[in-house]
């Protein structure tokens, strides 16, 4: 149990990544707020925590609301006690270029993908200083790094929050408090199945990107939390301000003209 005696809070946790998080997170012995804007999921991801034995508390909330987040943070603390990580995981993903995208689109991703994380570090910072430890985990992306087409704004969403996590791990390093990003590569999810849904030629588009990654598939959900259970648990005491990627070598490939 890598994780037993802490409480984490995780947003986004109703559906894809942020439910396979909080599963493997209670699995591992934390006590689990579960934050979602969708009702039915977030019950849903407790309940399924619940069933195995494991102790969750689903929090329905918008993260872009600084009084929904500051409610849910309160409830959570109550119920389980001073929060110990928290994953910053909800977003949404505006698909176009700059020029095919509304300013609506604009400030939701920016609203959900970046203010959402800095209400939530908002809230849970002054709690892990009172402890003198914690750990926060914010979830980027590879499109944070690289330059992939059609999706500019939530990359630029996700460079931010590994910016920030830097500039915040050497903020609270001193007070325990560790900071670190995940940039995973396309990951089998509700998000991924999303796009190639609304794609002309599916089978072609899920292949490549199969093909994309250098190890020749997409990453699974399982691969990701297993990421995040370490840097939440203890064992990571001495990782802060790191940009993990968990893309399967694309971050690092390189073309070379081949016979
Ligand atoms: N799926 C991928 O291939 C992939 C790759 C790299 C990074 N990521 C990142 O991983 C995270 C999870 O992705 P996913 O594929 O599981 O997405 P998803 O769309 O399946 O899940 C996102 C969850 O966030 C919730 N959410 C959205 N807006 C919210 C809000 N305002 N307040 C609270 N909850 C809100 C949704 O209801 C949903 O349950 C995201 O940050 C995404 O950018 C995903």
């Amino acid at each position: 149990m890598r994780l037993q005696n802490k409480v984490a809070l995780i947003t986004g946790a109703g559906d894809g990544i942020g439910r396979g998080i909080a599963i493997r997170f209670a699995a591992e012995g934390a006590k689990v707020g579960v934050l979602d804007i969708n009702e039915k999921k977030c019950h849903e991801t407790a309940d399924l925590i619940r069933e195995k034995g494991g102790q969750a508390m689903p929090l329905v909330v918008d993260v872009c609301q600084p009084d929904q987040v500051q409610w849910a943070v309160e409830t959570l603390v109550n119920k389980f006690g001073p929060i110990n990580v928290a994953v910053n995981n909800a977003a949404v993903m505006p698909a176009g270029k700059v020029h095919e995208t509304s300013l609506e689109d604009f400030e939701r991703a920016v609203a959900v993908n970046l203010r959402g994380a800095f209400l939530v570090d908002r809230e849970v910072i002054p709690i892990m200083l009172q402890q003198r430890s914690g750990s926060i985990i914010h979830m980027s992306s590879i499109t944070g790094i690289l330059g992939l087409p059609g999706i500019a704004i939530y990359s630029a969403t996700k460079g931010a929050l590994a910016a920030l996590t830097r500039a915040m791990s050497t903020d609270y390093a001193a007070e325990g408090i560790r900071v670190n990003s995940v940039s995973p590569g396309t990951i089998d999810s509700p998000m991924l199945h999303n796009f190639v849904a609304a794609q002309r030629d599916q089978e072609r588009i899920r292949r490549a990107f199969d093909e994309m990654h250098p190890v020749g598939r997409v990453g699974t959900i399982d691969e990701v939390a297993n990421v995040f259970v370490f840097l939440a648990s203890d064992e990571a005491s001495f990782v802060t301000g790191a940009n993990y990627t968990v893309d399967g070598g694309l971050s690092v490939k390189g073309e070379q003209p081949q016979d």
